[in-house]
């Protein structure tokens, strides 16, 4: 007898099977796979991946389920199809959908997220939380970044899934994405265990509002948990799909060699923010209190307090007073 997390876990591999199914056959797989490789995604990625297609239609996988006396219940459970509101049976989460699935540390399909092929929306789907598939703690390509994050020391942080199939795809195998969900402690804890000590995440999220603020919320999490990170801003507008893509592998390490370390990108986003004026700089040198009192070597304290009093053109014996001076708030 199965426990039900073993269950929902062979469930949601017969559905992977189904999807990949429907990518590798008929007229509705061959347009699926005409978009995979219009967006620039090798058979090879395509098959690694385990990519696939949930054909249109309110019920296919919910049929093919019952057909083989699977428990509805146990599929809503899994996150796979969802109980109709009215009346009574089910319909399938994923419709007309390419999809990709998501894999945990042992390798076994936990989840899915499904993206449109057009300008409808919502873009992206993905499953929600269950009792397999936990987002604060899932990371999409985990499995396959880990050799070469143990590798090189080094672990890119992206948004999308098409971030992370580029990324691998173009030989930098040592990325993961977050898929939409903001980083957590949880996630900065895995990380750091992939790279070891003395390693480093670079986040390369999109250029974009969203993308900026992202990042800037990431940087508290990555200093709680004591892991080194960077941030590389590509061009505006991109990410690192479409700039791979674009621009190729070579232009990417080249940026990624000059990516800023969290705290100049903190001084450059409160400079962007504030401005050079007078209030402008003394609401910099506020922001970035806590984020110098958190920097515990005080070689490294000292040079960013150097750095920053030099960036914004103020006395350095006047910025470190003021850091001096800063307490930090009780812990509630
Ligand atoms: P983006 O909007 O940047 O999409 O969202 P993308 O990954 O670049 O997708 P393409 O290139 O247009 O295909 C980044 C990530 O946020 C999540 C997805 O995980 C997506 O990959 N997201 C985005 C959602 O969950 N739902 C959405 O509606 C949009
Ligand atoms: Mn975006
Ligand atoms: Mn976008
Ligand atoms: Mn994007
Ligand atoms: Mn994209």
């Amino acid at each position: 007898k199965l426990t039900e997390r073993e269950t929902i876990l062979t469930l949601i591999d017969e559905a992977m099977a189904f999807y990949r199914e429907r990518l590798l056959s008929g007229r509705e797989g061959q347009q699926a796979m005409g978009y995979l490789l219009k967006r620039g995604m090798t058979r090879k990625t395509i098959d690694d991946y385990r990519l696939g297609f949930a054909p249109d239609g309110w019920d296919h996988l919910t049929r093919y389920l019952h057909s083989r006396k699977r428990s509805p219940v146990m599929a809503a459970q899994a996150g796979l199809i969802v109980p109709r509101k009215k009346g009574e049976g089910y319909y399938d989460r994923f419709r007309n959908r390419i999809v990709f699935p998501i894999f945990n540390a042992q390798n076994q399909p936990i989840g899915f997220g499904g993206r449109v092929m057009d300008d409808a929306l919502p873009k992206y789907l993905n499953s929600p939380e269950t009792p397999v598939y936990n987002k604060s703690r899932s990371l999409y390509g985990l499995n396959a970044a880990r050799p070469k994050c143990r590798e090189t020391g080094t672990v890119y942080v992206v948004e999308g899934y098409f971030d992370l199939l580029s990324m691998h795809q173009f030989g930098i195998a040592n990325t993961v994405a977050t898929l939409g969900t903001s980083l957590t402690a949880d996630h900065v804890r895995i990380l750091r265990g992939f790279v070891g000590e003395g390693g480093k995440a670079v986040l390369v999220y999109d250029s974009d509002q969203a993308g900026i603020k992202a990042a800037q919320r990431s940087v508290a999490v990555f200093q709680k948990g004591d892991l080194e990170a960077r941030i590389l801003v590509l061009p505006e507008g991109h990410d690192p799909d479409s700039f791979l893509m674009e621009q190729g592998p070579d232009d990417f390490m080249k940026a990624a060699n000059s990516a800023m370390a969290m705290f100049s990108f903190m001084a450059e986003s409160a400079v962007d923010r504030y401005g050079l004026s007078v209030e402008g700089k003394v609401r910099i040198v506020n922001d970035l209190r806590p984020a110098i009192a958190a920097i515990g070597d005080p070689v490294a304290r000292s040079l960013r307090i150097k750095h920053l009093a030099e960036r914004i053109g103020v006395e350095e014996s006047i910025v470190l007073d003021k850091i001096r001076r800063w307490k930090p708030a009780p812990a509630r």
